[in-house]
């Protein structure tokens, strides 16, 4: 018989050797077969070595109806913990498929809530790993119930600490709640995402579709928008989720951290000069001129397959984080329609959450007009755009680089919004609306008693464009605060957001704000 404390340290040890198996060898190895890491795996991909510290590994589930009585894994589908990110603490839950398909339980809730009032209290960003079957069916209401568990410290925490979403596998059912709720869903590799399942939806609707044509990551990065990211495979997508936490700070009472700049801040770039291309409708890449003016190869997109005629993103600026909202001349002219509001009105309220000075780069011929748009509420959607950069009170900046046209020009981030400066290119157009259709309006009777109509409207084309088509009416009235070369950009912005780095403002006290939905 060995000494009590040997027997003690040896059941120990059985135990969590049995717990870091999670549903044993067989399932690993059928999780490696389906081309996906263990859950143990991804956490030692994304922590730094040897930083995981575990709670909760011993946890088993409390139902033993429907032959769970047989099954009882050490952890109950989760491994949940604390570790660092590049020396910054994080907190981290990974869902283990091996045990029950992920599926969501009422013990594995209590180690996510535990998690999150733990990451939350300590001010410190939540990354989860999500690969679930959703709701374990055998568990019925008690797994229902605990989903509002995590719901709503998803959203206490909203907006207090950055919360990322991986998927890494199916996110099924309820299971796609949480990740919808925090404030980055990145999709990896063959995962996918659908509340309602092909068999449910085939004894409903009669209509066949597999699980991954229902939301793999191309609808969802590209269609329903509820993914902000792809990645190819899983190694790259928790690679990606450590590149965009180096932009977020650990909790809305910090900043960001700065890196070592390694461009020069008085940098500037001369092609900038020549890059707005001589014909007005002739597109060009917004990207390129991010890519000029801040810091080099600094800039995360987000939502890059999503309304690509906005483009915004994270971006460093003298190795400080920025948040750059543009229009994009070079897909549907850089109109603003449903989706592009949707997207830049979010990403407003994520800089403003956590402390990120947003850059908006200006070039749009305004708003997308026709039926679809206004059926599908394009007022509403637009709106949120508007309340957005009025309701945010980090530093902002604006910059029209050519058309700043009608609502596009008040939207997008105009100069009564709050916005502390307002530069503007030579090239840029301030107007209410395009040259053609204004004449239509304001001169119709003018054109049609003319002598040669197509003549006297050319004419008055011409005079609306030289008196509008320019930057200097706005600069005149103080709705721009300069007009600069475009080369001077990049020094002009790092000066600027140097000195509004300790700016404050605050918002009346409320209990919240109404914002369009
Ligand atoms: C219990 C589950 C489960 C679940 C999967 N499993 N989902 N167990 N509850 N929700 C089990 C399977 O029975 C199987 O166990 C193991 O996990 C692996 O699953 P497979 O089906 O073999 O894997 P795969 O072929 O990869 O398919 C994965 C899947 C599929 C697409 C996730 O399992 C599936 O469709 N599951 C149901 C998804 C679903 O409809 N969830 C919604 C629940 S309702 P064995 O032992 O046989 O290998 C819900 C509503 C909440 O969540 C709403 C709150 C707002």
């Amino acid at each position: 018989m060995g000494d009590r404390t040997s027997d003690d340290l040896a059941t120990l040890r059985e135990m969590r050797s049995r717990a870091v198996l999670g549903g044993g060898h067989k399932r690993i190895e059928q999780q490696h077969a389906r081309g996906k890491l263990t859950a143990r795996e991804r956490l030692a991909l994304l922590l730094d070595e040897g930083s995981f510290q575990e709670f909760g590994a011993l946890a088993t589930h409390h139902v033993v109806e429907f032959g769970l009585d047989r099954q009882r894994f050490p952890g109950d589908g989760i491994v949940t913990g604390f570790g660092k990110i590049s020396g910054r603490r994080v907190a981290v839950f990974a869902q283990d498929f091996t045990v029950l398909g992920g599926s969501f339980s009422e013990v594995q809730a209590q180690k996510i809530c535990r998690i999150q009032d733990l990451a939350l209290e300590s001010g410190i960003p939540l990354i989860g790993l999500n690969d679930s079957g959703g709701a374990r069916i055998q568990e019925g209401v008690r797994s229902l119930a605990a989903y509002g568990e995590v719901f709503v410290r998803n959203v206490m925490a909203s907006g207090v600490i950055p919360q990322i979403s991986l998927i890494l596998g199916p996110c099924a059912g309820g299971a796609v709640y949480s990740p919808a709720l925090t404030d980055f869903v990145i999709m990896a590799g063959d995962s996918f995402m659908f509340l309602t399942g092909p068999d449910v939806i085939k004894s409903v609707t009669g209509e066949d579709v597999t699980a991954l044509a229902l939301g793999g990551a191309d609808v969802h990065t590209a269609r329903s928008g509820v993914a902000h990211l792809a990645a190819p495979t899983e190694v790259a997508g928790l690679a990606l989720a450590k590149l965009l936490l180096s932009y977020l700070p650990q909790n809305n009472n910090e900043d960001p951290p700065q890196i070592t700049p390694e461009d020069p801040v008085n940098r500037m770039d001369e092609e900038l000069n020549t890059l707005i291309p001589l014909d007005e409708n002739q597109p060009y890449d917004i990207r390129d001129v991010l890519a000029m003016v801040f810091d080099r190869d600094s800039f995360l997109e987000i939502q890059p397959n999503f309304a690509a005629n906005a483009v915004v993103g994270f971006i460093r600026l003298d190795g400080y984080s920025v948040g750059v909202v543009a229009n994009q001349p070079a897909f549907m002219s850089g109109a603003l329609n449903i989706d592009a509001s949707d997207k830049i009105a979010r990403f407003i309220r994520t800089c403003d959450a956590y402390n990120i000075p947003i850059v908006t780069f200006v070039d749009c011929p305004g708003f997308l007009p026709g039926t679809d748009q206004e059926h599908g509420g394009v007022i509403r959607h637009g709106a949120k755009i508007i309340y957005a950069y009025c309701e945010s009170t980090v530093p902002k900046i604006s910059i029209v680089t050519r058309k700043a046209m009608g609502g596009a020009y008040v939207a997008m981030s105009s100069k009564q919004m709050r916005t502390d400066l307002a530069f503007a290119w030579p090239t840029a157009q301030i107007a209410v609306m395009g040259a053609e259709p204004a004449v239509r309006v304001l001169y119709r009777e003018d054109v049609r008693n003319a002598a040669d109509p197509a003549a006297r409207e050319r004419e008055l084309i011409a005079d609306y464009r030289e008196k509008f088509f320019n930057p200097y009416r706005a600069a005149d009235v103080g709705q721009i605060d300069e007009v600069i070369e475009p080369r001077e950009t990049r020094p002009r912005l790092a000066r600027a957001l140097e000195v509004l780095r300790t700016k404050v403002q605050q918002n009346p006290p409320k209990k919240h704000g109404l914002s369009p939905t």
